[in-house]
């Protein structure tokens, strides 16, 4: 098992030492003959300069990205890991700029998502508080990049050295983060798609389908991919998908594609 950790904070500190401790509870676990490496790329060091919003990436591709830096490289090393760790403390409420900027330098994915078949685990630490909304905010970005999101934990930090209850219930999280994540990496399996995947699916692919000249790379990136024909019902084939959800994503990208094509049409597509 191949585990690439994307860390957020700007030092080795307890966020990167949460995610350590989980490695090596995973360690813990493996049977003879298995084997597992754990890659740490931290964002402080690799240099990711922050987007400048010129939307080459969304309309053209990203290949046309001006920044000239390590994002390329960087995708290719979550897409050669069978599992990602998206680590960040709280900072100010939320996810560090660090890891605001990885994200923000992978936004396309937003609208053409690849990492299907992959395994996320989030980690966040905090003082006290915001740890939820990071945790909200990581599994967002990552289910919508294609992740299925085995675990979440939030580990709390307040005081140094930790009151033992504290320290006892953050080692209970770190192990409950390393069971999920070697189970689910053991057998991939992807669930079903919820009800927010499935309206994301059908969201997307109205706007993609009827504005192809708005978003060429987009629809192009749709299309290679079978994602825009009849009958398609998610970006993966073979997961069963809940009929209701399907009814209901149908209906929701009927009316997407009447406004998308309004829009098209005032815009001369
Ligand atoms: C700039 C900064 C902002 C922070 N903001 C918050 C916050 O909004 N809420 C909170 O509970 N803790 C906050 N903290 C505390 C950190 O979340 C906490 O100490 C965390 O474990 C640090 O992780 P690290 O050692 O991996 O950087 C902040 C710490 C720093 C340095």
């Amino acid at each position: 098992m191949k585990i690439l950790v994307v860390m957020g904070s700007p030092r080795k500190g307890n966020t990167y030492r949460a995610v350590q401790r989980i490695e090596e509870l995973m360690r813990g676990r493996l049977s003879p003959g298995e084997e597992l490496s754990f890659s740490y790329l931290m964002l402080a060091d690799a240099g990711l300069a922050e987007c400048r919003g010129c939307f080459n990436c969304f309309t053209w591709g990203e290949e046309r990205c001006p920044i000239k830096d390590e994002a390329a490289a960087i995708e290719a090393r979550m897409h050669e890991a069978d599992g990602v760790v998206f680590a960040s403390p709280v900072y100010g409420m939320n996810v560090t700029g660090l890891f605001k900027t990885f994200v923000d330098r992978f936004a396309y994915i937003f609208h053409r998502p690849r990492f299907f078949g992959k395994t996320a685990l989030l980690v966040t630490t905090t003082g006290m508080l915001g740890h939820k909304d990071v945790l909200k905010y990581m599994d967002l970005v990552a289910t919508v990049w294609g992740f299925t999101v085995a675990h979440r934990a939030g580990l709390t930090t307040l005081a140094e050295p930790l009151p033992p209850s504290q320290a006892e219930a953050n080692e209970r999280k770190l192990a409950a983060a390393a069971d999920a994540f070697f189970e689910a990496l053991r057998r991939p399996e992807r669930p079903s798609p919820s009800f927010q995947d499935i309206m994301l699916f059908h969201g997307q692919r109205g706007t993609f389908a009827e504005m192809g000249k708005t978003f060429p790379a987009d629809y192009r990136y749709w299309k290679e991919r079978g994602w825009l024909e009849k009958g398609t019902k998610y970006f993966v084939e073979g997961v069963r998908v809940n009929p209701v959800y399907h009814m209901a994503g149908t209906v929701m990208e009927w009316s997407v594609r009447r406004n998308a094509r309004k829009v098209a049409e005032e815009m001369g597509e």
